[in-house]
């Protein structure tokens, strides 16, 4: 072999290995940001489930076995897939490609390395036992939560002003009285009635008022169980 094969020979192989090291190592730091993109649907936290289902200890999981998370789609259930780097990188491009039919309303990432820096992150946090920084706090840690994601108010712990007592019904309209004796009137399209369940749910009986949109024209009432809602809310014009 001459010199300029020779050349062109370590120039490939460090091309190849190259391309390689991109496809395999993602950079976790990175990959946090990207999350975003999820954390609205997902938590990293054990079986704290959302819109989608908690994301913890992931890997090797078969898909739509999480027994705390009761939404998944036949499909998903169906599939017949264990998540490993393979299948969740498949996954994360095209969900729709992956697993027809499935219900995750997320379109896909089609950048190679953003998937590769997302997995190296999933990877870092899911895994029981690694360096995690989200669930930390780590140098990123409070902006998932800002992303909507793992951030769900813990509403056991009212404030006066929080704490609905009262709801009457006239009209168009909602009157929301807080423990504090304070009374807000609300278009009854901008009001939503919620329920929350979990630990993060607020104490049977004591509903929450939990401000929403950005001009504070609406808000949700989060209440323990549905039997509270209308025998909470009591049709009546003064
Ligand atoms: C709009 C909400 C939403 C977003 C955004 C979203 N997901 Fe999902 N995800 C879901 C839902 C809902 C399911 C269950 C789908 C089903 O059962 O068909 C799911 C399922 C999954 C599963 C399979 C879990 C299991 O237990 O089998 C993985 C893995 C996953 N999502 C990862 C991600 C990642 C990574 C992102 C960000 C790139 C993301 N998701 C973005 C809602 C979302």
């Amino acid at each position: 072999m001459n010199s300029s094969r020779l050349t062109a020979c370590a120039v490939l192989t460090s091309l190849v290995i190259g391309s390689h090291a991109l496809a395999v190592e993602g950079d976790p730091a990175r990959g946090h940001r990207i999350f975003g993109a999820c954390a609205a649907c997902h938590s990293l936290q054990p079986d704290q489930n959302m819109t989608g289902p908690s994301l913890a200890g992931i890997w090797n999981r078969k898909a739509g076995t999480l027994p705390s998370f009761t939404r998944y789609s036949p499909a998903l259930k169906s599939s017949n897939i264990e998540w490993n780097d393979k299948t969740l990188d498949e996954w994360i491009a095209d969900p729709q490609h992956l697993v027809p039919g499935n219900q995750m309303m997320f379109p896909g990432i089609r950048d190679d390395r953003q998937r590769a820096d997302l997995l190296a992150f999933l990877k870092q946090e899911t895994t029981p036992g690694r360096a995690q920084m989200a669930q930390q706090g780590g140098p990123m840690g409070g902006m998932t939560g800002m992303m909507g994601g793992n951030s769900v108010a813990n509403l056991k712990q009212l404030d006066a002003a929080e704490r609905v007592q009262a709801i009457t019904y006239c009209k168009d309209t909602y009157i929301v009285t807080t423990a504090n004796g304070q009374q807000r009137k609300f278009w009854e399209r901008n009001l939503r009635l919620k329920t929350d369940s979990s630990s993060d749910g607020p104490e049977k009986k004591a509903p929450a008022l939990v401000r929403a949109g950005m001009m504070g024209d609406r808000a949700d009432v989060i209440f323990a169980e549905p039997s509270e809602i209308s025998a909470l809310i009591v049709a009546k014009c003064d």
